[in-house]
């Protein structure tokens, strides 16, 4: 079997045009351009490209958007400082605070210093709360554009055996909490696999489903996935590349050519999920919108 590729770029294009009307609406309605507030604590350069992607997007569908940088030795209270400025700034509607943050500020504490109703990252406990009973307002990113992957290519995780291989906040967790909840697009039998998982390969092998959010190039190979799985790789890991005028190539958490040959369908990598994480921030940052205008999403 030869994979089918499952094009994020271009779900994403799709998704961004939806975004837009949406938008335009919310303008023509109520006067109100929605707007997403990027907080950039450090000089890391990939956090940097990210943010900048993320500011083109808001961009291209007509929302406001600008970002907060703060130097690589940022305090707490600094950061602090800022998320409690923009949670109360009506120009934006949206926070997202580009993660990771350099070492000597709290994630947690920045995180909870957030006003859950601009959280469009979802990572709030309040909105994490709201994941677990089945009722969220924000799902984070990356897992809400791996639903709609999944369910705009015709695959309904209903009733399918999901792994999941990462633990993340951002990814694993929410991933998890989503596909498993009693709703549309879920209904999905989970299993979570991480660094201490006993036989990883045993598990992997019973996926229909197979979320690899591991962090490691060609974590997960032919040998470990069974023929017609669905394969979604969440990796985005620089390998050195001498060819290449950057020095390294982008590759994700999957031996993509040899499981490719196994698989019924596989994300790329770039090009899969990363649009569709950026796709979704901005469906969150027009829910995030409503939600201020209507007081529930209409
Ligand atoms: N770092 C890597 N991915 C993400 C993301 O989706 N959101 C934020 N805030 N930081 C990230």
């Amino acid at each position: 079997m030869t994979a089918k590729i499952l094009d994020g770029k271009a779900l994403a294009e799709e998704i961004r045009l939806e975004v837009a009307t949406g938008v335009a609406e919310i303008q023509q309605k109520h006067g109100v351009t929605p707007g997403l507030a990027a907080v950039l604590v450090g000089d890391d350069p990939a956090s940097a490209i990210y943010v900048r992607n993320k500011r083109r997007a808001c961009d291209e569908v007509g929302m406001v958007s600008e970002t907060f940088e703060l130097p690589a030795d940022a305090t707490n209270e600094q950061v602090l400082d800022c998320v409690h400025k923009l949670n109360t700034d009506p120009r934006f509607h949206g926070i997202l605070v580009q993660l990771p943050l350099p070492d000597q500020v709290d994630e947690r504490l920045i995180i909870d210093a957030l006003d859950p109703a601009k959280d469009v990252d979802g990572l709030h406990p309040y909105n994490v709360g709201k994941l677990v009973q089945g009722r969220p307002d924000f799902v984070p990113g990356t897992p809400a554009g791996i639903q709609q992957l999944l369910l705009r290519n015709g695959h309904d995780p209903a009733g399918a055996n999901v792994v999941v291989c990462g633990r993340s906040e951002i990814v694993g967790k929410p991933m998890a909490l989503l596909l498993m909840q009693r709703a549309e697009g879920a209904n999905a039998t989970v299993t979570v696999c991480h660094t201490r998982t006993k036989n990883l390969a045993d598990i992997t092998q019973q996926a229909d489903i197979l979320v690899a959010a591991i962090g490691r190039p060609n974590a997960i190979t032919a040998d470990m996935v069974k023929e017609g799985v669905i394969v979604i790789d969440v990796g985005i890991n620089r390998v050195e590349d001498a060819s290449r005028k950057r020095g390294y190539r982008l590759v994700g958490d999957v031996d993509f050519d040899a499981v490719s040959e196994k698989a019924s369908a596989i994300t790329p990598v770039p090009g899969g999920v990363g649009p569709m994480t950026i796709a979704m921030l901005l469906v969150n940052t027009l829910t995030a919108t409503r939600l201020s205008i209507h007081g529930k999403e209409s």
